[in-house]
């Protein structure tokens, strides 16, 4: 990242604490990383604006570093009859299974973007990030007016350029290994499935903005080899998942302490959108689906209650565990250990 930009965020250590809607990102987390001098982000994308506000007030209770909030841009969507029919009949058994009534559409399949946007506009985060999608120009000059700094997410070459174009202060390079959902928006999603090192490379030398790393750094090691491909910093997702800061579920986090190399893999059958997460027996049996299944957020909605469901009573083979390639590495130590952990390994890595 630019100086300008670490110093605007009072970097210690080049680390973005990732965004993780779902639980994991709390104000706790997001403080301990901005004390161990990186910057911790706020997931906002789940949250309704009132919900936004509170967590956001909750971050400046804890720290008076710099932190970001993040967003997905989507609008509301309008599924079609005939896909959603063949959705909720493929749920059925899943719902039989868990003693849950049968599956049926929401009243409503997301969060009001707009109403997000507002409530971020109003809060001035130093960083805002978004994924999913792109902004249109006017929203991106009223961040600008708000003095956010504004990262876009990009998984090819393309978005990284249109991002820059619009005028945005950092692209966040999401490779392949990276947990959670991807971000792309221009293409064919499994088109956009390049390994993060390569990625980054490419952004670093078509981008005229820095390029944030993110997929499978879980070491300062690996920040280092990122670093060597251009990027000015890195966002870590899965390396933070297993602090007992990361409020995700007690099945979600026992999942990750027995996750071995190769544990992980791609699917759209949970949300309609493609992720990484841990395998498992609802992810194998909907494979032959997931291509059917109706766009993000429509199935992430209808799977919901199954989901919650399934964590309540502990049934990981029918939860959404997103995590990184990386995840066998992921540690459980306290935000602010791993970030000292982190800092050490970075600096031996130069030497
Ligand atoms: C559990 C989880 C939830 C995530 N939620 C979000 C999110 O809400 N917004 C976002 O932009 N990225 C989200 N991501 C993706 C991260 O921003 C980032 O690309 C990814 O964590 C990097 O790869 P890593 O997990 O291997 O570190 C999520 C990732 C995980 C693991």
């Amino acid at each position: 990242m630019s100086s300008a930009l670490w110093q605007r965020l009072q970097l210690k250590l080049p680390v973005i604490q990732a965004p993780m809607a779902g639980g994991a990102t709390t104000p706790q987390l997001v403080a301990a990383v901005s004390a161990g001098g990186g910057v911790g982000f706020l997931a906002g994308a789940m949250l309704a604006p009132e919900q936004i506000r509170q967590e956001a007030a909750k971050i400046r209770g804890l720290t008076d570093r710099p932190f970001g909030i993040n967003l997905f841009i989507q609008e509301p969507p309008a599924p079609d009859d005939a896909e959603l029919e063949l959705a909720l009949r493929l749920l059925a058994p899943w719902h039989i299974e868990l003693g849950l009534p049968p599956p049926a559409a929401p009243e409503r399949y997301c969060q009001p973007f707009g109403q997000q946007f507002e409530a971020l506009l109003e809060l001035r985060p130093a960083l805002a990030s978004f994924t999913f999608d792109i902004l249109d120009g006017k929203q991106m000059q009223a961040l600008k007016q708000a003095g956010i700094l504004v990262v876009g997410t990009a998984t090819n070459l393309a978005e990284g350029l249109a991002w820059a174009r619009l005028g945005a202060d950092a692209v966040c390079a999401q490779g392949r290994e990276a947990g959670g959902h991807r971000g792309t928006f221009i293409g064919p999603q499994e088109q956009s499935l390049r390994p993060m090192l390569s990625l980054v490379y490419e952004l670093a030398q078509n981008l005229p903005v820095p390029v944030i790393a993110a997929g499978g750094i879980m070491s300062g090691k690996d920040i280092a080899g990122a670093m060597r491909h251009g990027a000015q910093a890195c966002q870590l997702g899965t390396a933070f998942l297993r602090c007992p800061e990361s409020a995700i579920s007690q099945p979600w986090k026992y999942g990750l302490a027995a996750a071995k190399a190769g544990a992980t893999r791609l699917t759209r059958a949970f949300s309609g959108r493609m992720a990484r997460g841990l395998d498992n027996r609802y992810m194998e049996e909907m494979a032959q689906w997931q291509d059917q299944l109706p766009a993000y957020p429509v199935t992430n909605a209808l799977t919901g209650p199954m989901r919650a469901a399934a964590s309540k009573v502990g049934r990981s083979d029918m939860m959404s565990l997103w995590a990184g390639e990386g995840v066998a590495q992921a540690r459980e130590l306290p935000a602010a250990e791993l970030m000292g952990q982190l800092l050490l390994e970075w600096q031996a890595a130069y030497r």
